[in-house]
């Protein structure tokens, strides 16, 4: 099969923001007096805010009108906010840069699909913007992973098939999301908690697109 367009999620495949979704609502919990432990942030992980916001309470056995609820997911993302906008360059995981210049070298057109409301300001911060012919993510898309419409979103505005794209995630959500639009999905991360994708890497460091292509 040929591959011609590469859709990566952000968050745990570019970089690893994870800690600082943690720590944002981990103030937000202690403030309505919830327990949220790092094993309940694995929860949230390719979630969208609102519905993260909505696991907080579930752990925390409350409820609460969608107004209020609205109030502390603006609450949680200026927090998050202030902790992205001080990232550095050397915060981008092992490999994914040159990975990155290797497939644009290469021809290969290339996509972010996202659930995040703050991917252009992350990629900003991490001088990656360039690298990436479109992006498609929590601004511009109504139905969360693992609904495809990320990614279909993502082939059709770089006017590739469905089959000519191989899509990079490191949640289940976003593999169930790829494989609902027959995409080809590679796992980030350990092949235990991401059974169900087509090949999984624990990271992009000395690997090329080729070792990809050949494996799947
Ligand atoms: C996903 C993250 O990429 O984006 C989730 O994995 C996060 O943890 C979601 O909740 C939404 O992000 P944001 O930046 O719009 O709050
Ligand atoms: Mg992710």
């Amino acid at each position: 099969m040929a591959y011609n367009g590469l859709l990566f999620d952000l968050d745990g495949v570019i970089v690893d923001t994870a800690k600082y979704h943690y720590i944002a609502w981990k103030e937000i919990a202690e403030e309505l007096g919830i327990t949220f432990t790092e094993k309940d942030n694995e929860r949230l992980k390719g979630v969208s805010r609102i519905r993260s916001f909505e696991i907080i309470l579930e752990i925390g056995k409350c409820s609460m009108p969608e107004t209020e609820q609205k109030l502390y997911c603006e609450k949680k993302n200026d927090l998050y906010l202030s902790y992205i906008t001080k990232m550095k360059e050397n915060e981008i995981l092992p490999g994914v840069r040159e990975f990155l210049e290797d497939v644009r070298e290469k021809g290969y057109k290339v996509g972010l699909g996202s659930a995040s409301k703050n991917s252009r300001i992350i990629l900003d911060r991490l001088n990656l913007r360039e690298f990436f012919d479109i992006i498609v993510d929590g601004t511009n898309i109504i139905k969360a992973k693992p609904d495809p419409e990320v990614f279909l979103k993502g082939a059709k505005e770089l006017e590739l098939s469905a089959k000519e794209c191989i899509v990079f995630e490191d949640s289940l959500a976003g593999i169930k999301a790829a494989h609902a639009c027959g995409m080809m999905a590679v796992g980030i991360g350990i092949r235990k908690l991401l059974a169900e994708a087509d090949l999984v890497i624990p990271g992009f460091e000395g690997i090329t697109i080729e070792d990809i292509e050949d494996s799947l």
